[in-house]
């Protein structure tokens, strides 16, 4: 479900999505949820009651307290790092991998390890073969943007269909090693399709896509 666009560093412009799931037990959860208005609440609705608001990692923090606001009883997980920088946000769960989620037949996660600007956590949406990736990979859309955004997207290797890795996250590894190794469990997942924050999704393929933008780490 798209969000509102917002700005990064107060000025590049990003477009966003939400990754909503409907559970086994009937309610519904979701994924780096972007602002609740009344249209996307009612597709929310359609759906089930919101049980679990996931901030996937530190920066992703936009929805969680409005939905929250919405549906008392949610429970809140957020990637490791999220509390500290977001301690007005009352996190029921800290997502490691030791951490056996309820909904652990259904959806896996992993914590990529191993570079300091992001600690996201990745999910895979089992029944769908759908892997769930929140800043790791973009794939900005070309159409709208305008030729200086294109240009410091297209250098930054997260422009259009072909996007990958963001160059300030390639430069930020500080144990490949570990890096390599999460990257690794997110690959052995079966997954054909991708959903992505920011940009283009890919639906079937996407095991061969998503080889290709970790492609820098030899060996993937
Ligand atoms: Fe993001």
């Amino acid at each position: 479900m798209n969000g509102d666009d917002v700005r990064m560093y107060g000025i590049l412009p990003f477009t966003t999505r939400m990754t909503v799931i409907q559970l086994d037990s009937g309610g519904v959860w979701l994924h780096s949820p972007v602002s609740p208005t009344p249209e996307r609440q009612r597709a929310v609705d359609q759906l089930g009651p919101v049980e679990h608001l996931v901030a996937p990692n530190k920066i992703h923090s936009l929805g969680l307290k409005p939905w929250k606001a919405l549906y008392p009883s949610a429970k809140i997980w957020a990637s490791p790092e999220f509390t500290k920088r977001h301690p007005d946000i009352a996190v029921d769960t800290v997502l490691t991998n030791d951490v056996r989620a309820p909904w652990i037949s259904e959806i896996d996660h992993c914590v990529i390890e191993g570079h300091t600007v992001l600690d996201e956590v990745a999910f895979l949406h089992k029944a769908s073969k759908t892997l769930i990736i929140t800043d790791l990979i973009q794939k900005h859309e070309i159409s709208g943007e305008s030729c200086i955004w294109r240009g410091v997207k297209h250098m930054a290797g997260v422009l259009g269909e072909s996007g990958g890795v963001p160059l300030d996250i390639k430069l930020s590894i500080r144990n490949k090693t570990a890096f390599r190794r999460s990257i690794d469990t997110i690959l052995k997942w079966d997954f054909v399709n991708l959903i992505i924050a920011h940009g283009h999704c890919v639906q079937g393929g996407a095991k061969e896509d998503v080889m290709r933008a970790f492609k820098w780490i030899s060996g993937a």
